[in-house]
């Protein structure tokens, strides 16, 4: 019995091996557990055996059952893979002198480089990066901002209503009153983020689009600080020939207020299209922090003074890297936004 078990079960295995199709495994289980088959011979045998005999020998059979059906189960997995691979390889879906599937590096969004560029430049000169709500409440978009409700530069700050007391904020303006209420000066905050407007849009407006905040707050701040520091960013960002230039303006947040320009960054200042042939560009708003915003934040103003700027992101993005189109920014075509950056 132990000697015809042996033999059967080197047959078996290559009964298995050679078994390549759904019926051949058939073939295979009609042989061995059929009706006529050699287990039900294996139990015949059995029978004519001793009493002692019988258990051991049940046994062995009962493990070649269970080898036959291990053996049937495992062999049907190993078909079921190389028969998928077989039909791959006829219909051509999988070829193996094909380049492999390239896993693709993601790359920064132009305004992301922008804010990024922009901000280290703040950090080296000391200031610290804050952020604040896109939902603003009134208070913090005008009123503590100098702009009550019947200022008619409220207009100006043309605003998404969400209800009678909040708004979209409409400039990054409001958090330099959170920042004041929070940090007590001197202080030196540089605030990036979004803002929101109802411009119809156009090649130059969105109503949606990107600023950056700056305020500095300590004891005896003037003009010539503004300038200073706005001389050497605009050098950094644009180049070591840039010039600025400050042009009287009207902020309600800032006392005095001013517009600055750049020399053109395409015709360095001989004048072209893009600066319309003035030879400048404007970049930014900015000016003295008004007296009545630093009381809104909760800071002494016979003490302290200070001032502030604010920059529209996508401007300067559009400047420094030749886009004429706004709308470019936000219509994620990859073939846009991997041209910029490392
Ligand atoms: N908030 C102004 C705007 O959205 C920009 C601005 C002007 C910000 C002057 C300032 C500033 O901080 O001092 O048009």
């Amino acid at each position: 019995m132990k000697q015809k078990l042996e033999a059967l079960e080197l047959e078996l295995r290559a009964d298995l091996k050679k078994a390549d199709s759904r019926d051949a495994l058939e073939g295979i289980r009609i042989k061995y557990l059929g009706r006529k088959g050699h287990v039900m011979d294996l139990f015949q045998d059995m029978g004519k055996l001793s009493a002692e005999e019988k258990p051991k020998a049940g046994k062995g059979i009962n493990r070649f059952k269970q080898l036959v059906q291990d053996g049937l189960k495992q062999r049907q997995v190993e078909l079921g893979k190389l028969t998928k691979q077989k039909s791959l390889n006829k219909a051509g879906t999988f070829d193996i002198t094909l380049p492999s599937v390239r896993r693709e590096l993601g790359r920064l969004h132009p305004i992301t480089l922008v804010i990024d560029e922009i901000s280290s430049l703040f950090v080296e000169m000391g200031f610290q990066i804050v952020e604040g709500p896109e939902i603003e409440t009134e208070y913090y978009n005008f009123e503590a901002l100098n702009i009550p409700l019947e200022h008619p530069s409220r207009e100006a700050f043309d605003t998404f209503y969400l209800d009678a007391s909040h708004v979209l904020r409409s400039h990054t303006s409001p958090v330099q009153v959170r920042a004041m209420e929070k940090l007590k000066p001197p202080l030196r905050v540089l605030v990036p983020g979004k803002v929101y407007r109802p411009d119809a849009v156009d090649a130059s407006h969105s109503f949606m689009f990107h600023q950056v905040e700056g305020l500095l707050v300590d004891e005896n701040i003037s003009m010539a600080h503004l300038k200073g520091f706005l001389s050497v960013f605009a050098r950094k960002l644009f180049g070591e020939q840039t010039l600025s230039r400050f042009r009287p303006h009207f902020f309600p947040f800032t006392e005095p207020s001013v517009e600055v320009d750049v020399t053109c960054i395409l015709c360095q200042g001989k004048g072209c299209r893009v600066c319309k042939g003035s030879g400048w560009l404007e970049i930014l708003g900015a000016g003295m922090v008004h007296p009545r915003v630093l009381e809104a934040g909760k800071i002494d103003s016979s003490k302290y003074s200070g001032f502030a700027f604010g920059m529209g992101i996508e401007r300067v993005a559009m400047l420094k890297y030749g886009i004429e189109d706004i709308r470019l920014f936000y219509e994620n075509d990859l073939k846009f936004n991997r041209q910029f950056g490392g």
